[in-house]
């Protein structure tokens, strides 16, 4: 830790101590990942954008998943139990960069995360999550703040 830091950290002390400035402790908190936020529940996505997202899942992802995402020979479904169940608990983040680095998997890392962002609305939307007003934004760090919770 540099003497730079230290004094910078003395300083939000001596501030905190004060108790004036809370919101600078968010800021200085450091990289420790903030509870999920939101969930799949939350009206994430909008129509347009599973709309979006259908059209290019029907290009991408229907060859080997099925044009009801019902799966195919050796793709699982990614619809319903199976595929909720193993995703139950992880954010959609982790979803979006799974597809976006390993998928389709006879070619992965080709897709941008925009159109990964967009193909994830529609699996939510065909999984019948509510849509709402806002698209999903192909942000990271926005996106692993989402829970993906099967039940409410
Ligand atoms: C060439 C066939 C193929 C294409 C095209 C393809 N996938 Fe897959 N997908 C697979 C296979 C096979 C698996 C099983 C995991 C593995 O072996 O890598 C899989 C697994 C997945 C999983 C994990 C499912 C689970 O229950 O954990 C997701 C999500 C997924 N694919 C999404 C997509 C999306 C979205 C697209 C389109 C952008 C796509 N896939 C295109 C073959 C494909």
């Amino acid at each position: 830790m540099s003497f730079r830091h230290l004094r910078v950290t003395a300083c939000v002390g001596a501030v905190l101590a004060s108790g004036l400035v809370f919101p600078i402790v968010a800021e200085t908190a450091g990289p420790a990942a903030p509870p999920a936020a939101r969930s799949v529940w939350d009206g994430v996505f909008s129509p347009d954008q599973a709309a979006r997202g259908q059209k290019a899942y029907n290009s991408q992802c229907a060859r080997c998943h099925g044009e009801s995402l019902g799966g195919g020979e050796d793709s699982p479904p990614l619809v319903d139990q199976d595929f909720l169940g193993n995703w139950n608990g992880k954010t959609l983040g982790t979803l979006v960069e799974y597809t976006r680095k390993k998928m389709p998997s006879d070619g992965p890392g080709k897709l941008s995360r925009q159109l990964c962002t967009d193909v994830v609305a529609y699996l939510l939307s065909a999984n019948r999550f509510p849509a709402g007003n806002g698209s999903l934004e192909p942000n990271v760090d926005l996106l692993n703040q989402i829970l993906i919770e099967p039940k409410k």
